[in-house]
């Protein structure tokens, strides 16, 4: 099949928006966390999170424009911190759930069964079940001109995650912490690593680093 402008324009918005949305491939199952000014807490599953830079550690966030509250945005834009949590495949669905549009005054914490914690000094609630899990403090945020979405960018400033999760390179490994990934507005996938490959030269031939995962 081949898709042409006029006839992505044209298709019915639902299966444009599935289509499209499945077009970037596997994606980081994330929750953020925020709380407002009256500690009142709030998580909501994101996809878009993507690694801007390592030195400061920043991480960029697409947030939707919506007619209705957004309260991750506007509780993150307020105090200027929220965390970013791993999802794992035991508690998916809750993670999953979410995404539903709770009045500002439930917490999805509450309404999900997942548990809350907090680091000293830091505004937003981490999610306790999350084996790897960071707070970020905002530090740029613009609203796109093309479609009005948001663009938040963080600087991760705490981070936890298993030591053992943590390999001697300083690279993660993301199926020992159990991480899923996540495709369109509605898979869950497990993932199995295949190889891991050296830095590539041109003077070189690709070469793994580590034999296949099994
Ligand atoms: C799998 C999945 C991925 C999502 N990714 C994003 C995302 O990257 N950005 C976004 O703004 N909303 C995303 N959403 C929608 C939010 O989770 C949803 O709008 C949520 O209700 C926002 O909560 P809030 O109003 O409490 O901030 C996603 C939803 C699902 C199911």
């Amino acid at each position: 099949m081949h898709f042409h402008r006029d006839d992505l324009a044209g298709l019915e918005s639902r299966y444009r928006a599935a289509l499209v949305n499945s077009l970037t491939g596997f994606k980081s199952a994330n929750l953020v966390g925020t709380a407002d000014e009256h500690g009142q807490t709030n998580l909501a599953i994101m996809s878009s999170a993507v690694h801007l830079g390592s030195h400061p550690p920043l991480i960029a966030l697409v947030i939707r424009p919506d007619p209705v509250e957004r309260h991750t945005l506007s509780n993150l834009l307020a105090s200027g911190c929220y965390t970013l949590n791993h999802v794992r495949a035991e508690w998916l669905e809750a993670a999953h759930q979410t995404a539903a549009r709770y009045p500002r005054e439930q917490s999805e914490f509450a309404a999900t069964g997942l548990s809350e914690g907090w680091w000293p000094e830091f505004p937003a609630p981490f999610v306790r079940e999350a084996t790897i899990r960071m707070g970020l403090r905002l530090r740029e945020h613009q609203e796109l001109a093309i479609n009005r979405t948001h663009l938040v960018i963080g600087e991760v400033t705490q981070l936890e995650l298993p030591e053992d999760c943590l390999r001697e390179d300083g690279s993660v490994d993301l199926e020992s912490a159990g991480s899923l990934a996540l495709s369109g507005l509605d898979s869950y996938h497990a993932t199995r690593r295949l190889r891991r490959m050296a830095y590539a030269k041109p003077d070189r031939p690709p070469r793994a680093v580590e034999g296949p995962a099994d």
